[in-house]
């Protein structure tokens, strides 16, 4: 161990995900494991800037494994994007003799510790949030939870569509991925899901609507809310399909809940990597899961890539549909 890291801080930023608190309680108590001091910064980068943070110890990330959001809170700082609010944060990492910075967040958040690795500060980010739309990792915590919270609401969605013989148009997060969508929809047996990624012509979805299998009751669209709003693919498909058509958004509701087994292995695997790669000296690295092996991907290929939707899981909803 390099006799250079003694005291790390860890904070979260972006869109909170389900497993942050996980994470949380992982990277402090394994950072105690190695005997090293640790700080949280309240507000994600915010924090670092106004020097907003609290100590963390074994005992106060104690019971939170099972909670979602973030007891560090979290932020989206556009002052942290300019040169100003960087030298702030940099001057309190120096301050309160931060030898290295865990980030826990989006690739937006990664684009941050890039930016602090560039200028002198060591620091690794953890992929967290819903969308799992980061190149270089299978998955990001948060997604895991976020599509069983979906394929439960689906579910009951269902219920109601099969009483009513109703056509549904469910609304899902993930910003410009379609990555929830298409895993929710053929986990969730949705008919037809719509991502930023493919192309679709409505009049032929209106057309296999018109003649579905007979003795199909209802019809669910999964729509990510990059590929289009709800709204308005429900007012097309009802000009041309000529019946009611309800919409459902699901919203944040997806981004809340007690993690899932899975995201919270996830955090448990990734803390422990974030920090080792510290004590190892290194820097601008996210902590990845590639297969079954946890690993570190240079923040270089994570910012200069975009996850790729596989067409086949894609392909496979619509065959099972
Ligand atoms: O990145 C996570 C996410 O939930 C996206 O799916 C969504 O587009 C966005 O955050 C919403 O952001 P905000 O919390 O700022 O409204």
């Amino acid at each position: 161990m390099p006799d250079n890291i003694k005291k790390i801080a860890l904070l979260t930023s972006g869109g909170d995900a389900s497993g942050m608190n996980a994470a949380i309680r992982a990277t402090t108590r394994y950072a105690k494991y190695k005997s090293l001091e640790i700080i949280g910064f309240l507000d994600g980068f915010k924090g670092l800037i106004n020097n907003n943070f609290i100590d963390l110890s074994s005992e106060n990330v104690g019971g939170i494994i099972d909670r979602g959001g973030t007891i560090l809170y979290t932020a989206r700082s556009e002052e942290f994007k300019t040169e100003e609010g960087m030298q702030k944060a940099i001057a309190n990492l120096k301050k309160n003799k931060i030898d290295g910075l865990i980030v826990i967040g989006g690739d937006g958040s990664f684009r941050g510790v890039h930016d602090l690795h560039i200028r002198g500060v060591k620091a690794v980010g953890i992929p967290g949030t819903i969308d799992n739309d980061i190149a270089g990792t299978d998955y990001s915590i948060g997604f895991d939870t976020a599509l069983n919270v979906i394929i439960s609401l689906i579910s009951k969605i269902r219920d109601t569509a099969f009483s009513h013989d109703r056509l549904f148009v469910i609304e899902v997060m993930g910003r410009n991925s379609g990555m929830i969508a298409v895993h929710a929809g053929l986990a969730g047996a949705a008919d037809y899901i719509l991502i930023p990624e493919v192309q679709v012509d409505l009049v032929k979805i209106a057309t296999k609507i018109k003649n579905h299998r007979p003795g199909k009751r209802h019809t669910l669209i999964v729509v990510a809310e990059g590929a289009a709003k709800a709204s308005d693919v429900a007012a097309s498909i009802k000009l041309l399909v000529g019946h009611e058509v309800r919409v459902s958004v699901l919203g944040y509701i997806q981004r809340g809940g007690s993690p899932s087994a899975l995201d919270r292995l996830l955090s448990a695997e990734f803390s422990k990597k974030a920090v080792d790669l510290l004590l190892e000296g290194k820097s601008d690295y996210m902590t990845a899961i590639q297969g079954k092996e946890i690993v570190a991907v240079p923040l270089d290929y994570v910012l200069n890539n975009k996850k790729i939707v596989k067409k086949s899981i894609y392909e496979l909803a619509h065959i099972l549909s």
